[in-house]
């Protein structure tokens, strides 16, 4: 019996039919943060649903924003301009790093100390990644040890050249809204190519940013416009359900208005490579982003490896991807993956004890998996360590196995997916 505490995932034969998911996460944090920083009113229809982006709505507003939603469900913003007020509180980034990394950036150019806090998870994430850079850019941050809570003391800040240690759109985007904010030029070269709808939307809201040799460059000082926006369905959450029509041979599948930037759809390729036919209809660029509908039908691929510039374009993914891995033909291999360790969970390891627990045979590296395919696996308590997308990994995966699966803490799914078990019951066969 599910419960509060619970959900009791059955076996299925198949998944079958049509759907939408919530507007996507990452742009619907660029769009709320750089809509409070422009003169005016700016709409957005299909805003995520999820608890992070209601973080960043809430913090926005604490900033002076003005935060509504409308009778048809969109969300409006009157941005402050430029200068945010001073809140009167502490800015509350619940579970989301992205609130937390990518705000940081634009209250470090503010005339007044923010105090930003998280929740337990959110406290123990790295935030050296960007108090460095911002501290060089002139701001002054307090933090404990390396993490959350972070006391920051914005000013004028100047700009700076940066290549961040880590590949992260997170940091990317906060120096991208601290270079807006700043005198001068800031140019962010990247170790890998990530995300780039910090990139997209600040040009969708009229801002310049230049593309250079590995990375983007913005003059600061430049004045945003209001913008009225649909926000592309999340891949990341489409990504559960295509992976799970993956792996029953009678599925077909249709995800409709579904975000396709080519920095984030890497998961199509891989499961084209896995053995599903994919096809895309209805493409069309809404404010630099790509939008279409996907269709999947299964099929029996080959073995797939993941590894460099592909580990941190599937970053979001590859909990997913693990978690369906032994019920392909091939199997996969992940490398270059250590970046899991510091996510929501440890994920790496949540999903190599989750597989074990439903008797999967998996190997567990410094930092990724070797998982061979072609397995049979039982249903099994799942723990989701509080973390959404383990939590629908193994939604998934416990689709396959035989018997049934009962994951603990799948609350957690509210972060990204709110309606996830609902959507997941009325799409699956039994
Ligand atoms: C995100 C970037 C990624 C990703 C996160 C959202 C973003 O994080 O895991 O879910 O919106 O920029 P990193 O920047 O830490 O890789």
């Amino acid at each position: 019996m599910s419960d509060k505490n619970s959900v009791v995932v059955h076996p299925a034969r198949n998944v079958l039919g049509s759907l939408r998911v919530p507007g996507d996460k990452s742009i619907s944090h660029r769009y709320a943060m750089l809509a409070a920083l422009a003169d005016g009113r700016s709409r957005f229809q299909n805003f995520s649903t999820g608890a992070d982006c209601a973080c960043t709505l809430a913090c926005m507003q604490a900033l002076g924003a003005k935060v509504e939603c409308d009778e048809q469900g969109s969300v409006v913003i009157d941005g402050t301009g430029p200068q945010a007020h001073a809140p009167s509180g502490r800015l509350d980034c619940g579970n989301s790093g992205s609130t937390m990394r990518m705000l940081s950036g634009i209250v470090a150019g503010q005339p007044f100390t923010s105090e930003m806090i998280g929740d337990e998870s959110l406290s123990r994430r790295p935030m050296k990644r960007i108090i460095e850079p911002l501290t060089r850019m002139g701001a002054k941050i307090d933090a404990k040890g390396d993490c959350a809570p972070l006391r920051i003391t914005g000013t004028k800040l100047h700009g700076i050249e940066y290549r961040p240690p880590v590949a992260s759109a997170q940091v990317k985007t906060c120096l991208l809204f601290a270079g807006l904010l700043a005198e001068g030029r800031t140019t962010v070269e990247e170790p890998a190519r990530t995300r780039d709808h910090g990139e997209l939307a600040l040009r969708a809201f009229g801002a310049k940013v230049d593309r250079v040799p590995h990375g983007v460059a913005i003059q600061g000082g430049q004045a945003l416009h209001p913008l009225e926006a649909v926000v592309p369905g999340d891949i990341s959450s489409a990504a559960f359900f295509l992976c799970a029509a993956a792996i029953f041979p009678e599925s077909n599948l249709v995800i409709d208005g579904v975000l396709l930037n080519p920095t984030r759809s890497a998961l199509l390729d891989v499961l084209a490579a896995m053995g599903s036919k994919i096809s895309m209809v209805r493409v069309e660029e809404q404010h630099g982003e790509l939008v279409g509908t996907i269709a999947l039908v299964p099929g029996t691929g080959k073995h797939v490896e993941i590894a460099g510039a592909l580990t941190a374009l599937l970053i979001d993914e590859l909990p997913v991807l693990a978690a369906i891995a032994p019920f392909t033909a091939g199997g996969l291999e992940v490398r270059d993956a250590g970046e899991l360790r510091v996510k929501e969970s440890d994920r790496l390891s949540a999903v190599t004890e989750n597989l074990l627990a439903m008797g999967a045979q998996i190997e567990q590296t410094a930092d990724g998996w070797r998982i061979p395919g072609g397995q049979k696996l039982h249903g099994a308590e799942i723990a989701s360590f509080g973390d959404h997308r383990i939590a629908m990994a193994f939604a998934v995966a416990a689709l396959r196995a035989e018997g049934d699966s009962l994951i603990r803490n799948p609350e957690c799914v509210a972060i990204s997916y709110p309606g996830f078990f609902e959507d997941l019951e009325r799409l699956v066969e039994r």
